[in-house]
């Protein structure tokens, strides 16, 4: 008898299908060897990082976003005595950009941080609930997000938000 069951939960394990995601990223060891566009990107996120207003976790976030018809909008971590308050340097600039040009797709987010006045040596991602929003505006413009994440000793570039978010939830979720 327990023969019969191991035997039938080794046939489900084999039956089993698995599904795999990968990214595809790309690094790179210094801004200088990003192309012209990326590389004025990062240097926006940067020159704003100081802009930040984070006495609570002394984390200061730079994002810069560029729109296909080349404005670039700027944006930083606002926080809140009321922590829930605060919003990400992200979300601060793509909800402006969002709201100053509904039609104009976003093209490419660049993303710099400081912790305690120091660059990160590593590149910082956006949290869930920033991929969450870069996501939706890739999704609304069906135009690809480039992302790229800045640190002093590497850039990582990620060629769109879907990859940085599988399994996310969608409007399709809501019909
Ligand atoms: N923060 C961002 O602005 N962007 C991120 O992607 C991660 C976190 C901010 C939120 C908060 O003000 C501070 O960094 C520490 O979490």
């Amino acid at each position: 008898m327990q023969l019969i069951k191991n035997l039938s939960i080794f046939i489900k394990i084999l039956m089993m299908k698995k599904t795999q995601f990968s990214i595809e990223i790309t690094n790179y060891t210094d801004k200088t060897d990003l192309d012209n566009s990326d590389n004025t990107l990062v240097n926006e996120a940067i020159a704003v990082c100081d802009n930040a207003y984070a006495p609570y976790s002394k984390f200061k976030v730079g994002a810069a976003v560029l729109l296909k018809n080349g404005e670039i909008i700027t944006g930083t971590n606002q926080e809140n005595a009321a922590y829930p308050s605060g919003l990400c340097a992200e979300r601060t600039a793509l909800f402006y950009a969002n709201s100053k040009y509904p039609d104009v797709p976003v093209i490419a987010i660049a993303v710099v941080a400081k912790n305690n006045g120091n660059f990160t040596q590593e590149p910082v991602g956006p949290c869930g609930s920033c991929r969450q929003v870069i996501l939706e505006t890739e999704t609304r413009f069906k135009t690809p997000i480039k992302i790229i994440m800045v640190g002093s000793e590497k850039i990582s570039i990620i060629k769109n938000a879907k990859s940085l978010l599988p399994l996310s939830f969608s409007e399709d979720d809501l019909l």
